[in-house]
């Protein structure tokens, strides 16, 4: 299957046609940016190893019942995809209060919250992807009722298997950004990407708060180690897959 027309080119990935019009290629990139663009960089390795990580999810996912866009990766930074429209509504999963949640709401960074918090921002670069309430969600007409009672629960599962699996790994999973999206049969998909550009997680083994961060985080704020928390995350996630 041959890459054709590219289709969209966003932050992290670059949308392709395929000679398939119900299949897309994704390709990973190794740009990193962080505060709706504003810092931008390159971490080396990214596109293949959150590609490979979200891959591996993925298929995780589909094992525990979860339908997702995935298809299969031709290489390690090119992942086969369903293709879906997406549902502009980003759905933000938090287990540990940090980022947003602490700057808006004042709770102190790493309190544990007795109920996974369940968010929707606007998926929209212009306005910086703001907090959405169930009434502007239907105001903007974003999706319906039945769909956004649809994708809580569905987001609520994949947190617990998530939660699980990562915790196998000795990683916490803080907090991660869902995307969803729907197929020409009208059938909800997780879409998008899981991986440590769109999750945050901690390691479990370690209590500084600066050695533990091993995701985007430890770009946005400068705490160097990236590319090699990245691999560790993959090295993690992938024997664990094996082991599982
Ligand atoms: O910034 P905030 O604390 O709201 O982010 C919550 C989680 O969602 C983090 O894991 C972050 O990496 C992820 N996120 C994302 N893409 C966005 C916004 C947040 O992956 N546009």
């Amino acid at each position: 299957m041959s890459q054709t027309e590219k289709l969209y080119e966003g932050k992290a990935k670059i949308l392709y046609t395929t000679d398939d019009p119900d299949i897309l290629l994704t390709v990973y990139k190794d740009d990193a940016t962080a505060f709706n663009a504003q810092k931008k960089g390159q971490i080396t390795g990214k596109g293949a190893i959150n590609c490979q990580i979200t891959a591996a999810l993925y298929e995780l996912l589909e094992s525990l019942d979860i339908s997702t866009h995935y298809v299969d990766c031709p290489q390690p930074d090119r992942m086969r995809v369903k293709a879906v429209t997406i549902v502009p509504v980003e759905v933000v999963v938090r287990n540990i209060a940090a980022g947003s949640l602490c700057r808006q709401t004042g709770l102190p960074e790493g309190k544990v919250l007795d109920v996974p918090l369940v968010e929707y921002y606007y998926k929209s670069d212009e306005l910086g992807d703001p907090l959405l309430t169930r009434d502007r969600i239907f105001l903007l007409d974003l999706v319906s009722d039945s769909r956004l009672a649809q994708i809580e629960k569905m987001a609520r599962k994949i947190n617990q298997h998530l939660q699980s699996f990562f915790d196998q790994c000795d990683i916490i999973l803080v907090d991660f950004k869902l995307e969803f999206g729907i197929d020409s049969q009208q059938n909800l998909l997780l879409a998008d990407e899981i991986s440590p550009d769109t999750c945050r997680l901690w390691d479990k083994n370690e209590t500084d708060p600066t050695a533990k961060v091993m995701d985007k985080d430890r770009f946005r704020k400068d705490l160097g180690r990236v590319e090699s928390a990245y691999q560790q995350v993959q090295q993690r996630v992938l024997a664990q897959i094996k082991k599982n």
